[in-house]
């Protein structure tokens, strides 16, 4: 827990205590005979007390104050929020290194004001010469070498992203939506709590790494808080991106850089994988949901249909008649959760690759189906779900959520995988290289970092690109108006962040600070247990839910960091940072 939020916590808890604890629920859809109060657990760490955003006009909502700043700036400069999410994106590299980023990929959904729906896939893409046997050992069991070094990077898809947003939607120079990020590289930024502990944290995998080592880690040691960053090599860097674009990465100075740096280390990206890479547009995964109608990123994100299967399942059941956060909304929530991810698991991956019964699997008839097999108070078997035998037992992305004085919406998830990727800096090119390659499936039954159990529709293979769970999505009410842009990174943990930030703001009519501060829970079929947030859930419901046959994972920690935005009926935007990563902020105007 951050020390300022403990020392505002301790002053402020016996004031707010009372007028916090129990949120009472406003009308919304749901609202009515049977509904309960919404009251978060008392002894629950994030209860309201971070500033929210509001605003009539734009909202940028990121996990860095600074970088919503950058975002806040174009928009009110007249740039619209795909202008501002590119100048983002571009300032997260720099204030952010653990995910922002240069070295790794993202995926963006955008819906404009006028009903056009998009969603731009730039995840990483596997090298030509990337093959699972660079990833086994002799045994046929899968190495760290997709975790940790030069062989764990996948070809880098942010530049062309970012750039590729700019060429359909943007309207400010590409020059000017760098510019900020230059500045915060060139002169620095204050190291704040986060960073100077993550790296601490990561010091041991990190400082392995020449260039790593003399950037983040002056003197031997993690830049001290309070301590000014600078970062003159990536400044150069975004500089030659701004003059020359994305061909600069893609097959100039920074290319050679990057081909350079592989060979360091057995890497595999070649010029010809970076002259070959491409952002792509695919088409938005779209259902509806309680009238309103969602839009989320569709495969080679798993997000989009995981989380349509999840709420489609769900659409079933009054969970605000259940209660928040009650045993019998919980265990209809965790069904949905482990079916939708037994689909996942088995059916997806790389659609350039893999044939995907998506469809179906996001169809009603299909939740339907998925329902017949779920009992109102007894925990399914995961076993019966999982089709990838389990050969053996087994932070870091960053979302942003921006609107525009027009109404056009932009939410984009981004990441390196790990926090600081791979650990490897490319040198005189000063960003992190991802490790995006461990989101494959190294070999069909061994679980990757997340304890994903995944199929050979996500193996890895030359020019592929790793399934995700980036789930960016934006929310559209029954009168076709703006309601609801968000998104987290963390892994699977992404998918469920997701949908119970949807649930929390259109089932249980949560104010966007509630909704995000809310505690969570997680299930992805295997391991089969329900993961519950550090004091996120009262003994007496753990209990029921245990008598219910769950198996329940008490966990020390947090999981997400979602930033939401919420355009109220009247037309006033909401925004909220989430309070479990420090230094996050919603600003609007
Ligand atoms: O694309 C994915 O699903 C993962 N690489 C995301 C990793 C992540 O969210 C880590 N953050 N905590």
């Amino acid at each position: 827990m951050r020390k300022e939020l403990v020392m505002r916590w301790i002053t402020l808890s016996l004031v707010l205590c009372f007028s916090l604890a129990c949120v009472p629920p406003p009308a919304g859809p749901g609202a009515g005979a049977g509904a309960r109060r919404i009251s978060l657990p008392f002894d629950w760490e994030f209860r309201g007390l971070e500033p929210i955003g509001t605003g009539t006009q734009g909202m940028v909502a990121t996990t860095d104050a600074r970088a919503t700043r950058v975002g806040l700036d174009v928009l009110q400069a007249g740039g619209n929020a795909v202008d501002a999410a590119i100048a983002v994106g571009f300032a997260l590299a720099v204030v952010l290194p653990s995910a922002g980023n240069l070295g790794g990929g993202g995926f963006a959904v955008i819906r404009m004001a006028d009903g056009e729906m998009a969603a731009l896939d730039y995840r990483e893409m596997a090298p030509l010469l990337a093959i699972p046997e660079r990833y086994l050992d002799t045994e046929g069991v899968p190495t760290n070498a997709s975790r940790v070094g030069h062989l764990a990077s996948g070809v880098p898809g942010s530049v062309a992203g970012l750039a590729e947003l700019h060429r359909r939607f943007g309207t400010v120079p590409w020059e000017d939506l760098l510019a900020p990020a230059i500045d915060l590289a060139e002169n620095g930024f204050t190291v704040n709590e986060r960073l100077s502990r993550g790296l601490a944290a990561r010091a041991s995998i990190l400082t392995q790494f020449e260039t790593t080592r003399q950037i983040f880690y002056p003197g031997g040691e993690a830049p001290r808080i309070g301590s000014v960053l600078r970062q003159p090599q990536l400044a150069a860097t975004l500089g030659l991106i701004a003059s020359q674009g994305k061909d600069a990465f893609y097959r100039g100075p920074i290319a050679d850089l990057i081909v350079e740096e592989m060979q360091k280390g057995d890497g595999l990206i070649t010029h010809e994988d970076l002259s070959r890479y491409r952002a792509k547009w695919r088409d938005p995964i779209v259902f509806e949901y309680r009238g309103h109608t969602v839009i989320s990123m569709p495969p080679p994100s798993s997000g989009g249909v995981t989380l349509a299967e999840i709420l489609n399942i769900l659409e079933a059941y009054n969970l605000r008649s259940l209660g928040f956060n009650e045993a019998e909304s919980l265990h209809l929530i965790v069904e949905s959760f482990r079916r939708a991810f037994a689909d996942r698991n088995y059916y997806l991956g790389d659609p350039d690759f893999v044939e995907m019964p998506i469809a179906r699997l996001i169809s009603d008839e299909y939740a339907a189906e998925l329902r017949t097999s779920i009992s109102r108070t007894r925990a399914s078997d995961s076993e019966s779900f999982n089709r990838v035998p389990v050969l053996s037992e087994g932070t870091n992305t960053t979302h942003y959520s921006i609107v525009d004085a027009q109404g056009n919406a932009v939410a984009v998830t981004t990441t390196i995988n790990s926090s600081y990727g791979s650990g490897v800096v490319v040198e005189r090119a000063g960003f992190f290289l991802n490790n995006e390659l461990d989101d494959f499936t190294i070999r069909a039954g061994y679980p990757n970092q997340y304890g994903l159990v995944q199929s050979e529709a996500n193996l890895i293979g030359p020019g592929r690109r790793p399934l995700s769970a980036m789930t960016p999505t934006i929310v559209v009410d029954p009168q076709g108006v703006l309601r609801i842009v968000v998104g987290s990174p963390g892994g699977p943990r992404i998918i469920t962040a997701v949908a119970q930030a949807i649930i929390n703001v259109i089932d249980y009519g949560m104010d966007v600070r509630t909704a995000v501060d809310a505690p969570r829970v997680h299930h992805q079929l295997l391991p089969d247990e329900i993961y519950v947030e550090k004091n996120g859930l009262e003994a007496r419901v753990r209990g029921i839910l245990s008598t219910y046959g769950h198996e329940i994972n008490q966990t020390t920690h947090y999981f997400g960091d979602v930033q939401l935005i919420v355009r109220a009926p009247d037309g006033t935007l909401y925004g909220a940072s989430d309070p479990r990563q420090e230094g996050g902020r919603a600003l609007g105007y």
